[in-house]
């Protein structure tokens, strides 16, 4: 059955705010977080794999993982240009269950947790695939009125950070960084609205 998702995932680049965002989280992360060409990575949520993409050329592998597979269908097409080593695709929901035979140094996912009912369990999941002193990167939505997504409803309208971090540490985590200076704007009823986007670090 399509999601809501798959019928976005062929003109989602298109948006031109989307690859300036991607930029500004990529450099936040590269500016906190050390990489080795080792590192297997994973971009949780990923899209048509925008941040994974960008990242992978710290790393030496790159799983992509999202529930829609009309996303997943974008990310093969990007795919070819890194061959098969670098890239693996991978069609699951880690809410519900951790896949078997994989493990991470590094977790990333942007703007998936508020879609996600269960955040406490995928974020024990999380730390179950990530490998000892591996890192969970998790970039969202700060806490907002739910204008953000005005005509659909999702199961988190943002994060607070005490909140969040809470989460992460009821998970298994030790936050370690937190940052919120991207902003994006929306325009809601004649109005521009300000959204922010945190960066978190949380270490296994
Ligand atoms: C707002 S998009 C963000 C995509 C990408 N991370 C980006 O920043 O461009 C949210 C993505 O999360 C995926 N998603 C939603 N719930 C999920 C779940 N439980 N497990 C994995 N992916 C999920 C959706 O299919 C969608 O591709």
């Amino acid at each position: 059955m399509k999601n809501s998702f798959d019928t976005l995932a062929s003109s989602w680049d298109n948006d031109p705010g989307r690859i300036p965002q991607i930029d500004k989280v990529a450099e936040i992360i590269e500016r906190e977080l050390k990489f080795s060409t080792d590192d297997s990575i994973l971009d949780y949520g990923c899209g048509t794999g925008l941040l994974g993409f960008r990242l992978l050329k710290n790393a030496g592998h790159a799983t992509f993982c999202d529930v829609s597979k009309g996303m997943l269908e974008q990310v093969t097409l990007k795919s070819e240009e890194y061959g098969k080593a670098k890239v693996s695709i991978l069609n699951a929901d880690f809410s519900e269950k951790a896949p078997e035979g994989v493990s991470f140094d590094k977790i990333f996912t942007m703007k998936v947790l508020h879609h996600v009912k269960d955040v406490p369990q995928l974020l024990k999941n999380f730390n179950k695939k990530l490998k000892p002193g591996g890192w969970l990167c998790s970039i969202d939505l700060e806490k907002e009125d739910g204008s953000y997504h005005h005509h659909e409803g999702v199961p988190h309208k943002g994060f607070e950070r005490t909140e969040f971090e809470d989460l992460l540490i009821n998970a298994g985590f030790t936050p370690a960084h937190y940052s919120n200076e991207i902003v994006i704007e929306k325009e809601r009823e004649g109005v521009v609205k300000k959204f922010r986007l945190f960066v978190s670090l949380a270490k296994k």
